[in-house]
């Protein structure tokens, strides 16, 4: 695709690359960009915003510094170190391709964005993100920033979430893409797309480096662009949550291997929501009795697929009885110390309003 509204590409792309050498955003993974940490934080990035990101970055470096590491890490410390930023699958692939990458490439990242989408967790995207900014390769790395840029820059007024659209983009961005500065190329549009070209409201125009040859802006559809279908209703499942304590320790259960929040550990619960006069016959079906209940009140959790309304309650119990023949291994629960839920245990934040009323004298024990 020709670019209509630039008759020179050339300055297209030099115009961009200069507006990053002085306003390109500091962040922790561009002081010292090596393969490990651009991949660290291109994976931590999907779905997460920047500032979120941060803290995150460092902790995990801080506990597994190198691929080696990561491949040797424990599944429970890698998903402790996520907690919080969601779509665990994520981290599993990351430390999964830390492994491929230790027995398949003698422990040197692949060099190319082919081969790096051999790996576990990385996509289209990630590999072309690495390659460009750690290997200077000339890929475009479309997220949803490119796009949105591309959509206004060009006008294009389909559906940005088809995968025509993104070809369409490909195809403008491979026109001006620079021949050297890759990777910069990508970060300067990921900078326009966050700071400048923004998502909702009213784009910056005045301050963006391509203001002159923008369609939209030529047209004044900034606003409309880029067309996105309605996403679709999400499912609505009811859940009662119980905090149980015994003996000074809290109930956990691992979540299945499988699906969402696969792996993960969480408060027993139970589908629906029950009533005050069902609690004890669902807690003696865990072994639980001669309890104290007490309601901590509702939460609901947005998944890009479904909501999660929950209720919950606090169970305070004098007697258990342990009894787990029969029940998958999974769903088996066991009691938790303070200690283990801070340091072993990943509780998604999903049940975040729950945890935030774990009880003071529980968490005191060590
Ligand atoms: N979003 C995803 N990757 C990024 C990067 N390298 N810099 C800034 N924002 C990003």
């Amino acid at each position: 695709m020709s670019n209509k509204y630039c008759e020179n590409n050339n300055s297209l792309s030099v115009r961009l690359l200069d507006w990053y050498d002085s306003n390109r955003r500091i962040l922790p993974w561009r002081e010292d960009p090596s393969p490990y940490h651009v991949w660290l934080s291109e994976i931590m990035l999907q779905q997460t915003r920047v500032e979120a990101v941060r803290d995150y970055y460092a902790r995990f470096l801080r506990k597994l510094p190198t691929i080696e590491a990561l491949a040797e890490a424990e599944e429970d410390l890698c998903t402790k170190l996520w907690q919080g930023l969601g779509y665990y699958s994520r981290v599993r692939n990351l430390r999964r391709a830390a492994k491929q990458i230790m027995d398949d490439y003698d422990g040197i990242m692949p060099a190319t964005s082919h081969e790096l989408q051999r790996l576990a967790g990385i996509g289209p995207y990630t590999a072309a993100a690495i390659a460009s900014i750690c290997f200077d390769e000339r890929i475009p790395a479309i997220d949803g920033n490119l796009l949105r840029v591309f959509s206004r820059m060009t006008g294009y007024d389909k559906d940005i979430k088809n995968t025509a659209a993104k070809a369409a983009a490909r195809e403008y961005y491979d026109e001006i893409f620079p021949k050297e500065r890759c990777g910069d190329f990508n970060q300067a549009l990921m900078d326009l797309g966050a700071c400048i070209c923004l998502p909702n409201g009213t784009p910056l125009c005045e301050d963006c480096p391509w203001m002159d040859f923008c369609r939209a802006n030529a047209d004044g559809t900034c606003q409309q662009l880029p067309v996105t279908a309605p996403k679709a209703s999400r499912d609505i499942e009811y859940k009662t949550v119980f905090l149980i304590y015994y003996q000074g320790r809290l109930a956990l259960r691992r979540r299945p291997d499988r699906g969402l929040l696969a792996g993960l550990y969480e408060y027993p619960n139970t589908d629906g929501t029950l009533h005050n006069s069902d609690i004890s016959a669902y807690l003696q079906q865990l072994g639980f009795s001669s309890v104290r209940v007490r309601p901590l009140g509702q939460a609901k959790h947005i998944f890009t697929h479904k909501e999660w309304h929950m209720t919950g309650w606090e169970i305070l119990a004098d007697e258990w009885e342990e009894f787990t023949s029969g029940r998958p291994k999974q769903h088996e629960l066991f009691l938790a110390s303070a200690s283990e839920l801070r340091d072993v245990y990943s509780i998604p934040s999903a049940f975040a309003k729950y945890t935030s009323q774990i009880r003071p004298d529980y968490l005191e024990e060590t």
